[in-house]
């Protein structure tokens, strides 16, 4: 049976607000499992930071990023796949995304900055999700924030415990290493270290006269305070908490001076879970299941315009995925075929014969996907996401060339299918508003409709609060609230009704004269 290909499996993302060294971790974490050579091969997947966005250069670089949607290598006998992550901030949607593929993720927090804005929203998904969490806090070269007010900052900030499993040593010019909590080991930090794996001496006993000599007097006694403090407040670790998603270990560390980072890699290999049991809107199923299931939670599109067929990425929940077989389309209701399920590492392309739970595979698809469709074995069922959120930015698209209506039409509908944007059509007339979290998407979408289906637009900026969406169980409110606000009531792209409202100001009025409908800050919701 494939049972153990299942227990072989770690399927995880590296998160964090960009800057905090998701690109530097990730890459040591591959250096490490000699999944790639050099340095570099991954810093160039990331979208410069740079406000003056070059479009070809975003699309460039995102088609890098193709290249290095899951990264593979084996570990200690496991097979651990990182799913990456945009690192820019506009291209936040699809982080939320890919966590739904994920079965843990690795959180870099950087010593300086705290916990910052996208590290929150990101671990609101992981709550939402219950998906389990290692925290590495980075940059402990640089002097940073008191280690006991990081942890702090991490649980009131991220809404989670947090137990430290290593504990640092000074920080800044100070840093002197880290003292592991569990082996009771002490991991000496040397600046500009080149060799990727850490050295342990063990220190059982902190009065160990030796220890001064390692790290000096006063680095030894306040270790001693810390080491007797953290004993005293935490009890031992807590496993089970940590895979269901309600504590997080800490890790603290350097990932450019490759300080921490195997220290970080056997945590996760000892504790992150294996393939889990995932839900649909019928049951939960388990990965162990005989037929095959998976879902696609990343779409890519082709970056040649000649050729318009995009890349559907499928996470595979149960079974085992084999090339050249026929599986259901739920939502198609279609049997479908694929020749050349991939996967992708490093530039490098290869052809899939059979995949397993955890695994990601590429299927080339023309148009036939769109996020959180699922593939079954014939089953009826589809698997649940996460929920839309409102966009930030909303813009209307006019069309420049009324000849072009249908294209028009075509691209919205396929590019809002790939997640670049949220899709709301005007329940009155026939206005299409395109909502993002980022400015970068209203250039991709205008570029893209222009080459790809050579549709012209303006993008007029609405200066819109935030997109709710409504139920009632008394379906004349609903039209009530048509006939006073209609101008704003819109539908998403599965005809839920969606209120945008101008300010909070009118959402708070809309609230509180429609006592009997429900205003959703998000698109899943039940009746
Ligand atoms: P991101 O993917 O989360 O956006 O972060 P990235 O890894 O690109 O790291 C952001 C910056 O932080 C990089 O510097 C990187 O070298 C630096 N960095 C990463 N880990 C550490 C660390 O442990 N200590 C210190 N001091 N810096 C670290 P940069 O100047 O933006 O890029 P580069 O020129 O170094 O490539």
């Amino acid at each position: 049976m494939f049972e153990a290909e299942i227990s072989k499996r770690k399927t995880f993302a590296v998160i964090a607000h960009p800057d905090a060294g998701k690109t530097t971790l990730t890459e040591k974490l591959l250096l490490f499992g000699g999944a790639i050579q050099t340095a570099g091969a991954v810093k160039s997947n990331k979208i410069q930071k740079s406000t003056t966005s070059d479009f070809m250069e975003i699309e460039k670089q995102r088609g890098i990023s193709v290249a290095t949607s899951v990264m593979s290598f084996e570990y200690r006998d496991k097979l651990i796949n990182i799913l990456d992550t945009p690192g820019h901030k506009d291209f936040a949607e699809d982080t939320y995304r890919t966590l739904t593929a994920v079965d843990s993720v690795i959180l870099v927090i950087d010593c300086v900055k705290g916990v910052e804005e996208q590290t929150e929203r990101l671990m609101e998904v992981c709550r939402m999700r219950k998906t389990p969490v290692i925290v590495f806090v980075n940059k402990m070269d640089r002097d940073g924030k008191d280690s006991f007010d990081l942890l702090d900052e991490l649980e009131k900030k991220l809404h989670i415990s947090v137990q430290p499993l290593s504990w640092p040593i000074g920080n800044g010019s100070h840093f002197k290493g880290v003292y592991n909590l569990v082996s009771q080991s002490l991991n000496i930090f040397t600046p500009g270290k080149q060799k990727l794996t850490d050295d342990y001496i063990e220190f059982k006993d902190l009065t160990d006269p030796l220890l001064e000599n390692k790290i000096g007097k006063t680095e030894t006694a306040q270790l001693q305070e810390d080491v007797s403090l953290i004993n005293g407040v935490y009890p031992p670790f807590d496993v089970p908490a940590y895979q269901a998603g309600d504590l997080a270990p800490v890790y603290f560390g350097s990932a450019v001076n490759n300080f921490g980072v195997q220290e970080l890699l056997d945590t996760f290999v000892d504790l992150a879970p294996t393939p889990k049991h995932r839900e649909t809107n019928l049951r939960i199923v388990e990965p162990n299941e005989s037929k095959f299931t998976g879902f696609v939670f990343k779409i890519h599109a082709n970056l040649d315009p000649k050729h318009r067929d995009r890349i559907a990425f499928v996470r595979i929940c149960s079974g085992v995925f084999k090339r050249n077989t026929f599986y259901f389309h739920v939502r198609n209701g279609k049997e479908m075929r694929f020749n050349n399920p991939t996967t992708f590492m490093a530039s490098q392309k290869n052809v899939v014969d059979e995949a397993y739970p955890g695994d990601v595979v590429g299927l080339y698809d023309s148009g036939n996907f769109k996020i959180g469709d699922t593939l079954t074995e014939g089953e009826k069922m589809m698997f649940k996401g996460i929920p839309s959120f409102s966009p930030e930015i909303f813009k209307e698209i006019i069309n420049k060339n009324p000849l072009k209506t249908k294209q028009l039409q075509k691209g919205v509908e396929q590019l809002t299918d790939e997640g670049v944007a949220q899709l709301f059509r005007s329940y009155h007339g026939s206005r299409i508003v395109v909502g993002t979290v980022g400015e970068l998407q209203f250039e991709v979408i205008q570029h893209r409709l222009l080459h790809e289906y050579g549709a012209e637009v303006r993008m007029e900026h609405l200066s819109y609060y935030k997109a709710c969406w409504m139920t009632s169980t008394n379906k004349s409110k609903i039209e009530e609230f048509i006939k006073y606000k209609g101008s704003n009531v819109f539908r998403d792209k599965d005809e839920n009704f969606v209120y945008i409202a101008e300010s909070s100001w009118m959402l708070d009025v809309a609230i509180k004269d429609f006592p009997d409908i429900t205003f959703h800050h998000t698109s899943e919701f039940k009746l």
